[in-house]
């Protein structure tokens, strides 16, 4: 027997889209490449991420195609064939950029690859710096969304400014979530999504670039077609034309997405978001189960990651709670596979009623497979956080 009739989507992205966002996405369609209206609010909406990540100073592109076309993008228009990179390799994607860097001919040098369970120490980026005086980049992802981990870009960055190295951000499960400061900071290049915070369709990459970053971007000199980052200054930014066709369609959806953070108020967004952590961790412990991240500090106000106690088989556990409860929750990837699941609170899913929902489902489906778990103190646990 089904206990829901309706679900409910508490993954790390993609996540649920809100009704207000799915109407957006029905305004009539007109030819994007085109229309100046189209362009004016194509404009507005930089204007709109600008403001969220306090990029006054710095370009913004919101490019049609996944956030790994982002990641791509940044390293092939900012690394040159030889170049050294400094990868923070504490998670799995902050491992990935060593894939693409060497796919472009770089070379990665690995930190932190050894503790997946904190976030880098500012030490360790330190030494590495002194260490490879020649490194041109340094790759780091805010939120390494696998293992829940949360890396400081902040410190990170000024430390890599200081030996005169580029910064390239992966903040594609924190943009919206949390604070980003992207000029004061110093970051060089970021790179957002937009199915994750944003409760938009997968389909979009948010692209922002320093001023001063450009001037390597010129002399690296992009050698494919496709993700030409120049192109789309020359083209964008110069011209009013897109360098390629447009999805209106999708940026209606971000549109209105952005709206609906500015509308409750971006440092209430973040507050709700550590609040979600915080009475996600309380569940956490009331379950009795152990979070993967070592501490909250280190551990994402935009998703949990939870061990997976032994004797449990995380598949049939995840299968369990969707088929019986209705609530997906998601398992993890690479070295976690199996060994983590992890419940999403970015956007709309990082609220009382998400949480109170995801979390009872855990316990009862736990409970479901014969293990020794008091539902009624999770649910305390959620509600003395929003009481
Ligand atoms: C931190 C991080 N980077 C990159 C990606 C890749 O995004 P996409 O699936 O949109 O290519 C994800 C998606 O899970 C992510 O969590």
């Amino acid at each position: 027997m089904r206990f829901y009739t309706d679900r409910l989507i508490m993954t790390p992205g993609p996540t649920e889209i809100p009704l207000r966002v799915k109407r957006a996405m029905m305004r009539e369609s007109t030819n994007p490449d085109l229309d100046p209206s189209f362009l004016e609010l194509y404009n507005k909406v930089r204007g709109k991420i600008k403001r969220l990540l306090k990029a006054d100073r710095s370009s913004v592109y919101v490019i049609v195609g996944e956030a790994i076309m982002g990641l791509e993008a940044a390293i092939a228009n900012t690394m040159r064939p030889g170049d050294k990179v400094i990868v923070v390799a504490n998670g799995v994607f902050g491992e990935g950029f060593a894939d693409i860097v060497k796919a472009y001919g770089g070379e990665p040098v690995l930190i932190a690859s050894e503790d997946w369970r904190r976030g880098v120490d500012l030490g360790e980026v330190e030494r590495a710096l002194e260490v490879n005086k020649d490194a041109s980049l340094l790759t780091i992802v805010h939120c390494d969304t696998p293992s829940a981990i949360l890396n400081d870009i902040e410190g990170v960055a000024r430390i890599a400014r200081s030996f005169g190295v580029i910064t390239v951000v992966d903040a594609v499960s924190t943009v919206g979530g949390l604070p980003i400061e992207f000029d004061s900071w110093g970051l060089d290049v970021l790179i957002g999504g937009s199915q994750k915070v944003l409760n938009t369709p997968p389909g979009l990459t948010i692209m922002v670039l320093s001023d001063d970053v450009w001037e390597r971007v010129e002399r690296v000199g992009y050698r494919g077609f496709y993700m030409n980052l120049k192109a789309w200054r020359d083209m964008l930014d110069t011209k009013g034309v897109f360098p390629y066709t447009m999805s209106d369609t999708l940026i209606y959806a971000l549109d209105e997405a952005l709206n609906m953070i500015f509308e409750e108020g971006v440092e209430a967004v973040y507050a709700r978001h550590l609040k979600a952590r915080e009475a996600s961790w309380r569940a956490i412990e009331a379950l009795n189960l152990e979070p993967y991240p070592t501490s909250l500090n280190h551990s994402s106000p935009t998703v949990s990651a939870i061990i997976v106690p032994s004797g449990v088989n995380e598949r049939k556990l995840r299968d369990h709670i969707w088929a019986r409860y209705g609530v997906m929750i998601a398992g993890s990837w690479g070295k976690l596979e199996g060994k983590v699941i992890r419940v999403g609170h970015m956007g709309l899913q990082a609220s009382r009623t998400h949480l109170l929902t995801a979390y009872t489902a855990l316990a009862k489906s736990l409970k479901d497979m014969g293990f020794n778990v008091n539902v009624g103190e999770v649910v305390n646990a959620i509600e003395d956080v929003y009481s």
